[in-house]
């Protein structure tokens, strides 16, 4: 099967960085398929040419966050779910795109949604190629813990190690978990609600897919740690812009 990779992604200072990180993870990866959405009203110069350099089979599509969901500086970042129309557009094209190539439906993939900043161990890939509806394993440095993890009891998930309301429905990171290509093209209507309380966008989708019994648990029973949801600093720019105040600034054609 080939894994569908969605990764949204924003222009910031450390977007090209982020991206030359991850697709040099993915070019590891046989038989995958990266979907770039850009978080914008129209697709950049800077992503188009990363991806056409990148080696990479892709596909470049752009949705931009609803002005009314949009964090705004300052904000804290929990107030509103990022990277949700972005995730729904990679879904509509896998719907429409994938539908039509492959005559109904019968393609066999796994898709999974791939933040631009998170670690991602090439093991990772292995674990959740084979797939049959949802698959899922460990998050490591989430939620404020070591890490987040689907309890496993006889090769069946029945619960969550989180430490925030441990009864929501699939309280998983959006880095825990993979989807089945046919179960998303047999559910249609299944996407994330960018409405969703906080905590719950992942839930949102999952709940329209499976149920708990059916999780596949990964990872050896879920016990090994395989991606990272890391966070990158933001580079500060006092000397930059001090700079540019004498005229001195750096040169603002360079794309960084
Ligand atoms: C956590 C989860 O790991 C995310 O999967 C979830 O979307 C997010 O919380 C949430 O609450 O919505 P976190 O590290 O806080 O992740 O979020 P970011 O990494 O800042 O954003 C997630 C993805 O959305 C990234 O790929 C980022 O590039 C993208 N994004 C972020 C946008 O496309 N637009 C934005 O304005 C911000
Ligand atoms: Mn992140």
């Amino acid at each position: 099967p080939t894994i569908y990779v969605i990764t949204p992604t924003y222009a910031r200072l450390v977007q090209k960085a982020e991206l030359t990180r991850l697709s040099h993870t993915l070019l590891h990866v046989p038989q995958l398929h990266w979907i770039l959405v850009e978080d914008a009203l129209q697709k950049s110069t800077l992503v188009s040419n990363l991806l056409r350099t990148s080696g990479l089979s892709y596909t470049h599509l752009h949705m931009p966050t609803a002005a009314q969901r949009k964090l705004h500086e300052g904000d804290p970042n929990w107030l509103k779910a990022r990277g949700v129309e972005q995730r729904n557009e990679g879904l509509r094209w896998l719907r429409e795109d994938r539908r039509a190539a492959a005559g109904g439906g019968g393609e066999q993939g796994v898709v999974y949604f791939a933040d631009d900043d998170n670690t991602y161990s090439l093991q990772l890939f292995q674990e959740m190629r084979n797939t049959l509806k949802v698959s899922v394993w460990p998050v490591g440095l989430v939620g404020a813990m070591k890490y987040e993890s689907p309890l496993v009891q006889g090769g069946k998930v029945i619960g969550f190690h989180t430490g925030w309301k441990p009864s929501r429905p699939f309280p998983m990171d959006m880095a825990g978990f993979a989807v089945s290509l046919r179960l998303i093209l047999a559910k249609p209507d299944a996407c994330f609600d960018a409405d969703a309380p906080i905590g719950f966008l992942e839930g949102s989708f999952l709940q329209k897919l499976v149920t708990m019994d059916e999780l596949e648990p990964r990872a050896d029973d879920c016990t090994k740690v395989l991606v990272w949801h890391t966070r990158t600093e933001k580079p500060k720019m006092s000397t930059e812009k001090a700079m540019q105040a004498q005229g001195l600034g750096s040169d603002p054609t360079w794309e960084v």
